[in-house]
């Protein structure tokens, strides 16, 4: 792949010698071409900026020295082929893995730095008569320049590229690849005491049980995702309980705790009344002990018109198990068939090798046991004292 800068700066750019992207250039991987855009100015002060028209603040880059750039860029190529220009700028299109991607495919890039208050209008009209031109911004913020974004892109570029990276897989499970964000990553010792305090590695990676070291990270990725990122969650629209219009299904973000924990409550105290007990753990929620779970379960909340009014959670236990849990709809609701819906969903996300889908409810809960009999459910347990009941299904895929 090639590619062009044109910066006032062109020493800015020296880190592209370093590491895996200098690597890649040594290799014959990438042809990296850093241009001064002053050597095409023609005055004794090399001026590449003016005021601007209409007035304002600060200065412009005049179109001159950069179509001259930007004419010998394309000049320097095969005849015929033409580069795809990138201006960054923080009025751009965002700069996503997505559009790493894409542009990884193109065999040619230039990029064009500006710098003070922008570049003359009229350069983009007359790059983009000669080639695509694309301004990209890496975020939502103001930098001096364009130097630095273009570092940042041509790194996320440069790596997907064939043979930069050494372990291509290290590239198959990135944030960002799939839309959810990474899993938290350990290395030894598998106890570390860290000043007086000890911090262990999470047992289920020292299990070997494969099945469960992925549906852990999935539920990490999941949680991650949702606390820090919740925009980039999956949306499940796909299918709808009937009656309710307008649902989203998402995983639950911590700003969900507070309405999961009214709603859980509400749910489970008639479950606490059903069975004639204060013993029903989900009664003794907190804000925190709620906050804390959503690290340990896949938890999803169901919204109708933004309000949340179902939730679900599933996290492996056992080898093969796939174990269902706080299935709740708010009390106005019941009986619609929303709780069926919602427990088909958490089935569908049992992870891979899965044998068993496993539940409990209280021994008196007859609506509940009623609905998972029907949805294929067997007691395959049950615990007395607690006055609970565990059922079973096998899944078969
Ligand atoms: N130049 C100035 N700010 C920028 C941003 N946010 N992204 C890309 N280029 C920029």
């Amino acid at each position: 792949m090639r590619l062009d800068v044109v910066s006032i700066f062109p020493d800015y750019l020296a880190p592209l010698d370093l590491s895996l992207i200098g690597r890649a250039r040594r290799d014959g991987l990438l042809d990296v071409r850093v241009h001064d855009l002053r050597d095409f100015t023609h005055d004794r002060h090399r001026t590449v900026d003016d005021t601007p028209y209409g007035g304002g603040a600060g200065m412009v880059m005049k179109p001159e020295p950069w179509a001259e750039a930007l004419d010998s860029v394309v000049a320097s190529g095969d005849s015929g082929a033409v580069p795809h220009l990138i201006v960054p700028g923080p009025g751009g299109v965002p700069f996503t893995q997505a559009l790493a991607r894409s542009l990884a495919a193109e065999p040619w890039l230039a990029f064009a730095c500006g710098r003070y208050e922008g570049i003359d209008e009229r350069v983009y009209e007359h790059a983009a008569a000669r080639m695509p031109v694309t301004v990209v911004s890496l975020g939502d913020y103001v930098l001096n320049g364009g130097e630095v974004a273009v570092l940042a892109m041509v790194e996320a570029v440069a790596r997907l590229l064939p043979g930069v990276i050494g372990n291509a897989e290290s590239l198959v499970e990135e944030s960002h690849e799939d839309g959810l964000l990474e899993y938290p990553v350990y290395t030894k010792p598998a106890s570390w005491t860290d000043g007086g305090v000890v911090r262990d590695v999470p047992s289920v990676l020292l299990s070997g049980d494969h099945g469960a070291i992925a549906a852990w990270r999935h539920t990490q990725r999941l949680a991650r995702t949702a606390a820090r990122r919740p925009d980039l969650l999956p949306v499940s629209g796909a299918l709808t309980p009937e009656g309710l219009a307008e649902v989203e299904l998402r995983p639950a973000t911590p700003g969900d705790v507070g309405e999961l924990l009214t709603l859980t409550h509400a749910c489970w105290l008639k479950e606490g009344i059903a069975n004639e007990t204060l013993r029903v753990p989900a009664m003794h929620e907190t804000v925190s002990s709620m906050a804390a779970s959503l690290g340990e379960w896949q938890t999803w909340v169901l919204r109708s018109g933004g309000r949340l009014v179902g939730t679900v959670r599933g996290r492996v236990a056992g080898e093969g198990d796939w174990y269902v849990g706080r299935l709740g709809v708010a009390p106005d609701l019941q009986g619609r068939g929303v709780g069926r819906w919602l427990l088909a969903r958490i089935e569908e996300l049992a992870p891979e090798g899965t044998r068993r889908l496993v539940l409990t409810t209280g021994a008196k809960s007859e609506g509940n046991l009623r609905m998972y009999k029907k949805a294929g459910y067997r007691i395959v347990g049950r615990d007395d004292p607690v006055g609970t009941v565990e059922l079973a299904k096998p899944l078969r895929r």
